[in-house]
């Protein structure tokens, strides 16, 4: 069975006449252990599909799953490294670091959090 699998997901952005068909008809299936390498110009949908398959963009068209199950939002399963850095700047490291632990552990103990930020940090 293959980890990740799109079908036939298209991807637009606006309405009517500001409407721009990024993804048409994307049919890919990853296996598990493969390295893929996504490349194209500037503008071609690569931060789109990557965001898709992130389950932070839906698909205007199609269906993705990971690992037989649909993508319906972010997972701690699919991580993503951003083009940009995606910090909040009025919170020190260890506050960043603990917001994605916060979010993916929520009932640890708060020991425990601080000590899972400590050991990334
Ligand atoms: N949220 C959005 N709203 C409207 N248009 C968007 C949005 N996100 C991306 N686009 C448009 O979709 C197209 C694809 O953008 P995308 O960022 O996926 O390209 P890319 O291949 O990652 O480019 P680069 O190599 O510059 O990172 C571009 O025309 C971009 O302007
Ligand atoms: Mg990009």
């Amino acid at each position: 069975m293959s980890i990740l699998k799109f079908s036939n997901v298209s991807k637009s952005f606006g309405e009517g006449i500001h409407r721009e068909d990024v993804l048409n008809n994307i049919d890919l299936e990853v296996q598990e252990g493969e390295f893929l390498v996504l490349l194209g110009f500037s503008g071609t949908g690569k931060t789109t599909l990557i965001n898709l398959m992130a389950g932070l963009e839906a698909p205007t068209k199609g269906s993705l799953s990971f690992k037989g199950k649909p993508i319906t939002g972010p997972g701690p399963e699919r991580g993503v490294i951003f083009q940009n850095y995606s910090l909040m700047p009025w919170l020190t490291v260890a506050g960043n670091v603990g917001l994605a632990v916060d979010t993916i552990f929520p009932d640890m103990s708060r020991a425990d959090k601080a000590a899972k930020v400590e050991h990334y940090v």
